[in-house]
């Protein structure tokens, strides 16, 4: 039988082995040649039965220390593999997280919000007013009369005889006007909804802001410097803009403003279908018949408004020739607008 001394010595230099090795068959080879039936350990235990009998015990005490010892540094040296094995296949409470993308806001509130600073800016309050309205409020109030085709069935969202959905921002002038009192500045944008079909460049459901300033003196000059200034702001500085006669019942006079061409610049493309300008909104100064409607002197004031559709705007800043873009919520297109 091997010396205890020996034995020890190899139980020492096996312990080190194990703690070295880097595979499993590696160990395993370690366990057959420090643990295995023809290692010297095993062979010492086998021969205790031939020790005399009082060095039996104390022997045999000694050598299960080593074997007991031996087999712990194997069992642990296998837990540790195991757990680097499950970190590559499994999961790895040490890698950093999957980075969640932060969430940015739809590209028309980013243009409603942009308009609505720059008119914040000349002195403007924001404003909003309900989406179901009277067919008074939206209509009749804005010198509308029942018989003008905007009114038809095919163009409103009508919920009862008198109830509808907005068809226009412009709906909420009645609100403020009737309960306040001039000076007034307001821009207001929300939703509005008319009957149309969905193509590049419709929506049953689409936005606008409206502006609204009345006050005792207030002329179409001014109406002009600040929509001027709201262009140049917008779309950037010395953007062209020009004012042609129309026709709102609400409005009189009555203009619609284009800007020049953000495509090609004024020499004409499809994008302003060759005219070198694109219509950017409606405005006009305040027809005296809706003071008489909310009880405003005729005399004492005056006001000018304003109202442009936010897609139109949004589209042409970004380049988007498809309106349907901004309700299909992809995230590839729409993650673009920042
Ligand atoms: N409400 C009009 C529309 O939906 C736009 C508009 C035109 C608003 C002229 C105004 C305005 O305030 O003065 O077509």
């Amino acid at each position: 039988m091997a010396e205890l001394a020996e034995l020890e010595d190899q139980a020492r230099r096996a312990g080190e082995e194990i703690g070295r090795a880097g595979t499993r068959d590696e160990l395993e080879r370690l366990r057959i040649q420090f643990l295995g039936r023809k290692s010297l350990l095993s062979e010492a235990l086998g021969s205790i039965g031939s020790l005399p009998p009082e060095q039996r015990r104390e022997a045999g005490a000694k050598l299960n220390v080593l074997k007991g010892g031996l087999e712990r540094l194997l069992a642990e040296r296998k837990a540790t593999m195991e757990g680097a094995g499950a970190r590559e296949g499994g999961l790895d409470v040490s890698l950093p997280g999957r980075a969640v993308p932060p969430g940015s806001a739809h590209p028309l509130t980013l243009v409603t919000r942009a308009v609505v600073e720059i008119f914040r800016g000349m002195g403007f309050e924001q404003v909003e007013g309900p989406e179901v309205e009277t067919d008074y409020d939206n209509f009749t109030l804005l010198n509308t009369p029942p018989d003008h085709p905007a009114r038809d069935m095919q163009d409103t969202f009508y919920l009862s005889k008198d109830l509808l959905l907005r068809t226009q921002t412009s709906a909420v002038w009645g609100h403020i006007m009737k309960g306040r009192k001039p000076p007034l500045r307001i821009v207001s944008p929300g939703r509005v909804f008319r009957r149309d079909a969905v193509d590049a460049s419709h929506s049953p459901v689409f936005h606008q802001i409206e502006g609204l300033w009345v006050d005792e003196s207030c002329a179409f000059s001014d109406l002009k410097g600040v929509l001027g200034a709201f262009l140049e702001q917008f779309f950037g500085a010395g953007t062209k803009s020009r004012f042609a006669p129309s026709y709102f019942p609400f409005t009189e006079p009555s203009a619609e403003v284009s800007i020049g061409c953000v495509s090609c610049g004024g020499t004409g493309c499809r994008t302003c279908s060759r005219t070198g300008w694109l219509e950017i909104l409606g405005c006009g100064m305040v027809n005296p018949k809706v003071f008489d409607n909310v009880g405003y002197d005729r005399r004492k004031y005056r006001g000018f408004a304003f109202g442009m559709g936010v897609e139109r705007l949004a589209m042409l800043k970004y380049g988007i020739s498809d309106m349907r873009w901004f309700y299909e919520n992809d995230l590839r297109v729409l993650a673009q607008v920042k």
